[in-house]
């Protein structure tokens, strides 16, 4: 089987700092977590590994989502909403990969989901709201 990981200098950038730093420490996340897929760790240690990338979607997710709340940013309910949809997702394939412990189907949910999302999600949503942060709220000091 194929083995990706994600470049790091393919994840499209933002014009603000915090929230491509925030994205690059989730990709190194997904790479590990990748990595040890591959090298069909045990499933003690890549449960580990999904758990803290919950926590760090969980966490990037309200940053975000404060920062738009806070700057009245008018598409906050539609970002927000893309937030919960792939947290449910990832979610169900924690509650998955838990019951059925089966390594290809986590694998092919990152390669074939998340990496698809991420790269779309920060194209479609993540720019646009930063480029509004940036310019018209840039009071703020973001
Ligand atoms: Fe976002």
């Amino acid at each position: 089987m194929e083995f990706y990981m994600i470049e790091l200098n393919t994840i499209p950038l933002v014009p603000i700092d915090s929230m491509n730093e925030t994205h690059l420490e989730e990709v190194e996340i997904i790479n590990t977590l990748l990595t040890q897929l591959q090298a069909k760790a045990d499933f003690v240690v890549i449960s580990k590994t999904f758990e803290e990338l919950l926590e760090h979607m969980q966490e990037h997710f309200a940053t975000e989502e404060k920062m738009m709340q806070d700057a009245h940013y008018p598409s906050f309910r539609m970002h927000k909403a893309d937030h919960d949809k792939v947290l449910n997702e990832t979610r169900y394939a924690e509650m998955e990969w838990r019951n059925r412990k089966e390594i290809d189907a986590l694998k092919a949910y990152f390669e074939e989901e998340i990496l698809t999302w991420l790269d779309q999600h920060i194209k479609a949503m993540d720019t646009p709201m930063a480029d509004f942060l940036g310019t018209k709220h840039a009071r703020y000091g973001l």
